[in-house]
């Protein structure tokens, strides 16, 4: 994240057209947000728009306004979004979302800073920075002829990628502890923090939902624990279902990256990708998880898991898995 706010810094005060490109929950509205902070705008309104929620007629209307009696219901004139914007910066979020014949008409306001209001003839100047943000891959919705070229080319003039939480797990205590100290204050539980072992669950997490969902978890969680201490138990259930197979662990598969041996009888599961695990191993990571989850509690550990009590010490016996409650 610091390096994408020394770029936000270089970029902010140009006045060129930004993208942000990023999956879901990412921050991309956020990095949009402090681009128009910094920049000679920032005493101007900052204006979003989501480009995939709405119809091509109605996100026509919203951005480009209409004349009286342009369509039925048009009983008065109205402004537009873009128009809006003026003296500041307009946010098309969801860009890769938006139809055809709007793109076209997105275009034509993007090269020559004009509106036309639906029903009207004549054109408005308008003084706007456009940043567009967008989860898919436009070159790609490009090549499906679904974006169009000339379109793309205008608004990717800087590009900004925010990585996915998982590729940046760096961020994750720090977000983590600043979500807490948030939430802390506003439930007025002051003193409130993570166990340990729930800081490790956080940091080993692959957040599908990005940074978005782990602000959600640590709400959660916080809402949910009982002392000053946050336990794995109170995070959220999708947390500490523990995800057997990586999403894109393709590399080591394909060989790039060297897997090491499987340490015999040393109680641990091989690092490196789960492809190449035994059965037992991924038996023993799951047990341990699944003890972790409840506290070291066998009986729970042994009900969630479909096994008798019995089964699941000999199990653990046969792992070298100690019952540890944290
Ligand atoms: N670096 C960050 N620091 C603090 N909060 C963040 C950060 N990045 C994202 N967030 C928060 O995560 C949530 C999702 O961010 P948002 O900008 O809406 O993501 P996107 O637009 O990519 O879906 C928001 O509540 C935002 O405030
Ligand atoms: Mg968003």
């Amino acid at each position: 994240m610091q390096r994408i706010f020394r770029l936000i810094t270089r970029v902010a005060p140009t006045d060129s057209t930004v993208l942000v490109v990023g999956e879901s929950g990412t921050g991309k509205e956020l990095v949009a947000r402090a681009l128009h902070l910094q920049s000679r705008r920032s005493a101007g309104p900052f204006v979003p728009v989501n480009c995939g929620a709405l119809p091509e007629t109605l996100i026509e209307s919203e951005l480009f306004g209409y004349a009286r009696g342009a369509f039925t219901g048009a009983q008065a004139p109205r402004a537009g979004l873009i128009e809006e914007a003026e003296g500041g910066t307009l946010f098309l979020d969801e860009i890769g979302e938006t139809p055809l014949p709007t793109q076209v008409k997105l275009l034509r306001f993007l090269e020559n800073n004009e509106v036309r209001r639906l029903g009207e003839n004549e054109t408005r100047l308008v003084d706007v920075r456009v940043i567009a943000a967008t989860n898919k891959d436009l070159q790609a919705e490009v090549r499906a002829g679904r974006f169009r070229e000339d379109l793309f080319y205008r608004l990717n003039v800087v590009t900004i990628e925010v990585p996915p939480l998982r590729e940046r797990r760096e961020d994750i205590g720090l977000l983590a502890t600043y979500f807490l100290e948030r939430v802390a204050r506003k439930l007025g539980r002051p003193g409130v923090r993570f166990a340990p072992a729930t800081t490790e669950v956080l940091e080993s997490y692959d957040y599908p939902g990005n940074v978005r969902e782990l602000e959600n978890a640590v709400e959660h969680a916080a809402t949910l624990a009982e002392g000053t201490a946050i336990t794995p138990a109170d995070l959220p259930p999708a947390m500490l279902v523990p995800r057997m197979l990586p999403e894109t662990g393709s590399a080591a598969v394909l060989g790039e990256e060297p897997v090491p041996e499987r340490p015999a009888e040393s109680g641990q599961p091989p690092v490196g990708a789960r492809e190449t695990w035994s059965l037992a191993d991924v038996e023993r990571e799951h047990i341990q998880r699944v003890l972790l989850r409840h506290r070291g509690n066998t009986t729970q550990a042994a009900r969630q898991l479909g096994i008798s009590r019995t089964t699941l010490w000999r199990k653990m016996r046969e792992y070298g898995i100690k019952r540890k409650s944290r």
